[in-house]
């Protein structure tokens, strides 16, 4: 049996007193778009983090492709974008795409790298200038960029939304869309449930230290007995959570 593209295994992890993640479990399979939802402060970031060899465990276990997580090569078929993407201030977005590149063996092909700024409605005359004169949306679409452009297995994108206009949210899910049907595996964390019901086949409502909810989002709405994703994800959180 293959494993699965993330597993996590009873895991902890408190910041001081706070315990932020409560003995966690996740299987991700190949091939499955995971939306993670939950309020502010509600871990998701730490569960990124955890999975990404960013900070140490309490207890438990990550594996990525059946390779313990704090394993560089446990990352090499990983592309990740973070919740507040900022890109070294001194390079201009073709040396800073360039970079992305090299970092995950890939050609440096101008063509590929200005199809995809036109797909993400980024002007390729920003190749040439300096990333710190980029505005924040331009900014969050060039890291999109590097992201996509590495094409990776597994994509670990935090509120990649953040900053976009609706044009360019529109851009992102075609593209995340063409991610899914190559087979790719996404963990996407967003506070927009649309967009979580839109783009993602499986979702995890993260509440307390543990997962409130693990299904579909038509499953969320059922389980509640809601016709909105964002009550029934309201309901879902009033409740106790067990386990
Ligand atoms: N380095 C840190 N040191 C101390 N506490 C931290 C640290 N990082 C996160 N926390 C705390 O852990 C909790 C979870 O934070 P986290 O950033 O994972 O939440 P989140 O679900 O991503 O929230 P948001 O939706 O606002 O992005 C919060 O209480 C936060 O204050
Ligand atoms: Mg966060």
């Amino acid at each position: 049996m293959t494993d699965p593209v993330v597993r996590f295994s009873r895991v902890s992890k408190s910041f001081g007193s706070t315990a932020v993640l409560r003995e966690i479990d996740l299987v991700l399979p190949e091939g499955q778009f995971l939306g993670l939802a939950g309020l502010n402060g509600a871990g998701k970031t730490t569960l990124i983090k955890c999975l990404l060899d960013f900070c140490d465990l309490d207890t438990g276990d990550i594996s990525i492709h059946g390779i313990a997580c704090h394993k560089p090569q446990a990352r090499s078929r990983l592309s990740f974008l973070p919740e507040r993407f900022i890109p070294p201030y001194f390079l201009t977005g073709r040396e800073f795409v360039g970079t992305m590149l090299r970092l995950a063996h890939r050609d440096y092909d101008e063509s590929r790298i200005r199809a995809m700024f036109d797909d993400l409605d980024l002007d390729q005359a920003a190749l040439g200038s300096p990333v710190r004169s980029y505005s924040k949306g331009m900014t969050q679409k060039l890291g999109l960029a590097g992201c996509f452009l590495s094409e990776r297995d597994l994509y670990v994108l935090d509120e990649p939304m953040t900053g976009l206009d609706p044009s360019a949210r529109a851009r992102v899910k075609t593209i995340l869309m063409r991610l899914r049907t190559e087979g790719r595996t996404l963990l996407l964390t967003s506070h927009s449930l649309a967009d979580i019901e839109e783009i993602c086949d499986h979702m995890l409502v993260l509440h307390r230290g543990r997962f409130a909810f693990c299904g579909t989002p038509r499953e969320l709405r059922g389980e509640f007995g809601e016709s909105t994703l964002e009550n029934a994800f309201l309901k879902c959180i009033e409740v106790p959570v067990h386990g």
